[in-house]
C-alpha cells in the first residue's frame, strides 16, 4: 500500500516537473494596445500559443521608456524568450543588449530594429513583412484605376495630382510605402504632383483631420488619396465623404494597406478603392513559434516553426492585392 502511494506520488511530481518545463513563459510588449492592425496580431499570437507557452503580454502605451521598463520586468521574472514590437525601432539596440546579458532570445515584430542592431547577437530574429512590397501594390491599384478611367485625371493635364497621408516618422512602413507607391506609379509611366502629404501616426481620427486640411487647401484638384494604412484612408473617407464625395458621381479613388475589417466594409460600399492584405494572422502565428521555440532552446526552422528564416534571422510574410474582387481572400 505505501509502496504504491509512495510511487503514484513520485510519478505525479515527475509529471508535473516535465509538464512545468513544456510551458515557457514569453514576455511579450506590443507598441499599444489602441492600434487595429496591432489588435489582429496581439489576438493571433495568444491563439497560437493556447496549449504551447504562457504568455505575459503588456501594453507599452507608446512609451518607449515604459516598454524598457516592462523588458527588465520580464528579465527579473526570468520568461524563457521575449516577443517585442518595439515602440521606436531604434530601440531595439538597448533592448537587445538587456536580452544578452540575461541570455533571454528575442523576437521583434512589426517594427523592424536597424541591420546593426540585429548583427549584435545570433539569438535575435524578427517577423515582419517587406515593407516595399506594400508600397508597390497600393501604387498599382492607383495605376489600375488611372489606366481604366480616362475621367481620372479629372483637369485633364496627364498628370496624377494626389495627396499622401502617413504612418508615424521613421517606422520603415511609412517610409517604404509612402516611396514605393510613388514608384509603382512613376514606373508604369504615369506623371505625378504632390499636393499635399502630412503624418497622420496610423490613427483615422488624425486621418480625418489632415484629409479635410488637404481639401480645404486643394479641394477638387486632388485625384487620388494615399493612406499608409487602412485606418487613415478610413479617417480620409469620411473627410472626403462630409466634402459631398461618394455621392452621385463625385468620386475619387483612396487606398490604404492592412485589410482589415472595417476596411473590408468600406470596399463592398465602393468608397475604399483597394488595399493590401498585411498578414496580421501569419505575423502573430511566426512571431509565437519563433518565440517559443526559443523558449524551449531550439533554433527555429521552417521545420520546427512552420516558417522559412531567411538569412538566419527574419521571417517575411508576404502582402496580397486586395480589390472588390477578390476581398474574401483577406478573411
Ligand atoms: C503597420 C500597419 C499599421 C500599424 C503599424 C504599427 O504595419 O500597417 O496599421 O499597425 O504597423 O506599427
Ligand atoms: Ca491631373
Amino acid at each position: 500500500m505505501k509502496r504504491t502511494a509512495l510511487f503514484v506520488l513520485v510519478a505525479l511530481l515527475l509529471m508535473s516537473v516535465t509538464a512545468a518545463a513544456k510551458t515557457p513563459t514569453i514576455g511579450c510588449a506590443i507598441y499599444k494596445f489602441d492600434d487595429t492592425f496591432m489588435t489582429s496580431v496581439r489576438n493571433s499570437i495568444l491563439a497560437t500559443a493556447e496549449g504551447r507557452a504562457q504568455v505575459d503580454m503588456v501594453d507599452s502605451q507608446n512609451s518607449q521608456a515604459f516598454q524598457n521598463d516592462r523588458v527588465d520586468m520580464f528579465i527579473t521574472k526570468g520568461v524563457d524568450a521575449l516577443a517585442i514590437n518595439p515602440v521606436d525601432r531604434a530601440a531595439a539596440g538597448v533592448i537587445i543588449q538587456k536580452a544578452m546579458q540575461a541570455n533571454t532570445p528575442v523576437v521583434f515584430f512589426n517594427r523592424e530594429p536597424f541591420e546593426d542592431d540585429m548583427a549584435m547577437w545570433d539569438k535575435v530574429y524578427y517577423v515582419g513583412a517587406k515593407a516595399e512590397e506594400s508600397g508597390t501594390i497600393s501604387g498599382q491599384l492607383i495605376v489600375d484605376y488611372w489606366l481604366a478611367n480616362p475621367d481620372a485625371d479629372k483637369n485633364g493635364d496627364g498628370v496624377l495630382q494626389y495627396v499622401m497621408l502617413k504612418g508615424e516618422p521613421g517606422h520603415q512602413d511609412a517610409e517604404l510605402r509612402t516611396e514605393f507607391s510613388i514608384k509603382a506609379v512613376t514606373d508604369a509611366g504615369i506623371k505625378v504632383e504632390c499636393l499635399a502629404e502630412d503624418h497622420a501616426n496610423w490613427d483615422r481620427v488624425r486621418g480625418q483631420e489632415k484629409m479635410a486640411a488637404f481639401l480645404a487647401a486643394h479641394g477638387d484638384a486632388i485625384e487620388a488619396v494615399f493612406a499608409n494604412n487602412d485606418d487613415m484612408a478610413l479617417g480620409a473617407i469620411e473627410a472626403l465623404r462630409a466634402a459631398g464625395y461618394f455621392r452621385g458621381d463625385k468620386y475619387i479613388p483612396v487606398v490604404g494597406v492592412d485589410a482589415t475589417a472595417p476596411a473590408l466594409e468600406a470596399l463592398k460600399e465602393g468608397t475604399l478603392l483597394g488595399t493590401v492584405l498585411n498578414d496580421a494572422k501569419r505575423q502573430g502565428e511566426a512571431t509565437l513559434m519563433l518565440s517559443y521555440v526559443l523558449a524551449m532552446g531550439e533554433t527555429p526552422t521552417l521545420e520546427n516553426t512552420g516558417y522559412e528564416i531567411v538569412d538566419g534571422q527574419y521571417v517575411w510574410v508576404p502582402y496580397a492585392k486586395i480589390t472588390i474582387d477578390n476581398w474574401e481572400d483577406a478573411l
